[in-house]
């Protein structure tokens, strides 16, 4: 009963997926979770709780600026706090559930507690030891905070404590202009709160298309978030409450302070693969904290694995997913792959952020020849009813071959248009072949076939 083909250590997205497919593929599975609810960071405390948030004060921007134009009237608009966060909750137990039920169907015990992995081929839990040919260790990430703050999860708050303040702070500051930060700022910003990020670069969203960058932090400006940039944020303190944020405009050599009710530290983060015993088994680690795997996910050591936000890689749970059924077949004797050059990246604040592939940037530093096919919103039927008419789809492709490199994609539902891309690059697809597959009309997603014929001779809409 307590002998395993796989135990995956985990139940994220990179555990539970890769539980599911292990058994699938007929092997004897169980998943360790310590956590009362499984599903791991994304499911309780980050990607579906944040987008329940981000749905919640989409819907009032729309009401408050966007309905009254359309003949509807709502005079007595009230956010009920307590009611988001009952909804966020519903959510979350929602899904959590949903992979206990996967997880029966499939016959996957779970097993409860905290792991570590005493030697190869043994899994401990709660002073048990279970035996399995296989270790999966999907353990994830947690946040990474700077030295000089000290994390109380009320007043100075990661991710994890952004999502269920007690209140509506009036005053609130983002440390760090990535993804989560300009998620949760937005959330906020959007019910009422003064929001100021303050970033060390002079980017928002580092490594994103330069053209993107500039384009989004003019939209978000316009829905009123600050910015404070090239600022380097050097400590936090607390009195009665109230935060000050002490940082260096680092090209001025300047000192600032700046008081906030909240601040939300958002500034990256690290594999969590504490209590697991990695050192003493010999299973190495790169210089970053992260699980060293080879390219079938095989640690240091025979038997154990890692895939997910313990390894190296953008730390997104669809990465994780897609390690996650890969190693599953690589262990049942599969050719499981992971195609890293088309692998997704959204942001989902309004507009929607998304990329795959390749920058202008990253083209221009390899020396490829490329070109570059652009389609503004403003030049799509549907967007302009509905609003939502700012930002562009951008593709980019070989010049000599016309094979697409990458597409970046600002505007609505970005995160969603972005998948006709990948499937594309999936089978090394030119740009003609998008412009030359017909696209239903009044779609957003026209605005991606305009971009692919930008690439050639020409948008028809612009
Ligand atoms: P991030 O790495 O995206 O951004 C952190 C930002 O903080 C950077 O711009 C950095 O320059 C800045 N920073 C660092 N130290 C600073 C300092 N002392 N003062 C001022 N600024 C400073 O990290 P983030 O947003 O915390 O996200 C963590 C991970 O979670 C990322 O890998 C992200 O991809 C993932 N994630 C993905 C989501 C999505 O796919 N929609 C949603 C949420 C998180």
């Amino acid at each position: 009963m307590d002998s395993y083909d796989v135990i995956v250590i985990g139940s994220g997205p990179g555990g539970y997926v890769s539980a599911i497919r292990c058994a699938q593929l007929g092997l004897k599975t169980a998943c360790v979770e310590g956590s009362d609810t499984l599903g791991g960071t994304c499911l309780n405390v980050g990607c579906i709780p944040s987008k329940a948030l981000l749905h919640a004060s989409h819907q009032l921007h729309e009401a408050q600026h966007n309905f009254a134009k359309m003949g509807l009237i709502t005079d007595n608009l009230v956010v009920d706090w307590t009611k988001m966060q009952s909804y966020k909750t519903e959510v979350i137990n929602g899904n959590t559930k949903g992979i206990e039920f996967l997880f029966k169907k499939n016959k996957i015990d779970w097993i409860k507690g905290w792991a570590s992995i005493p030697a190869a081929g043994q899994v401990k839990v709660n002073d048990k030891i279970y035996n399995a040919k296989h270790i999966i260790i999907a353990t994830g990430s947690e946040p990474s905070t700077l030295s000089g703050i000290e994390i109380d999860e009320k007043t100075v708050v990661t991710s994890t404590g952004a999502l269920a303040l007690d209140g509506i702070p009036e005053k609130m500051i983002v440390i760090g202009a990535g993804v989560i930060g300009l998620e949760l700022g937005s959330v906020y910003a959007r019910l009422g709160s003064e929001v100021e990020i303050i970033e060390f670069l002079d980017d928002i969203t580092p490594g994103m298309d330069a053209e993107v960058q500039k384009t989004f932090q003019r939209i978000l400006k316009k829905q009123g978030l600050k910015f404070t940039m090239g600022a380097a944020v050097q400590s936090v303190s607390v009195k009665k409450g109230k935060a000050s944020v002490s940082y260096v405009k680092h090209k001025k050599d300047t000192q600032h302070q700046a008081g906030a009710d909240v601040v939300l530290v958002a500034t990256g983060r690290r594999p969590f693969v504490d209590g697991l015993g990695l050192e003493a088994l010999g299973v190495s680690l790169t210089d970053r904290g992260q699980i060293q795997t080879d390219t079938h996910y095989a640690t240091t050591v025979s038997g154990i694995y890692a895939i997910g936000d313990a390894i190296t890689g953008p730390m997104l749970a669809h990465k994780a997913e897609d390690e996650g059924m890969a190693v599953a077949e690589i262990i049942a004797g599969q050719a499981g792959h992971v195609n890293y050059n088309v692998i997704p990246g959204v942001i989902y604040t309004h507009p929607e952020v998304a990329s795959v592939g390749q920058t202008e940037e990253q083209l221009k530093a390899a020396g490829r020849d490329y070109k570059v096919g652009k389609f503004s919103f403003t030049g799509n039927g549907r967007a302009k009813a509905n609003f939502a008419a700012d930002g562009f789809v951008k593709i980019l492709a070989d010049a000599a071959t016309d094979r697409i490199l990458g597409a970046h994609i600002i505007g609505p539902m970005a995160g969603d248009l972005i998948h006709e891309v990948c499937v594309a690059m999936e089978f090394g697809a030119a740009a003609e072949d998008l412009a030359r597959t017909c696209h239903a009309h009044p779609t957003y997603s026209e605005a991606v076939r305009e971009a692919a014929l930008a690439c050639g001779n020409g948008a028809i809409h612009s």
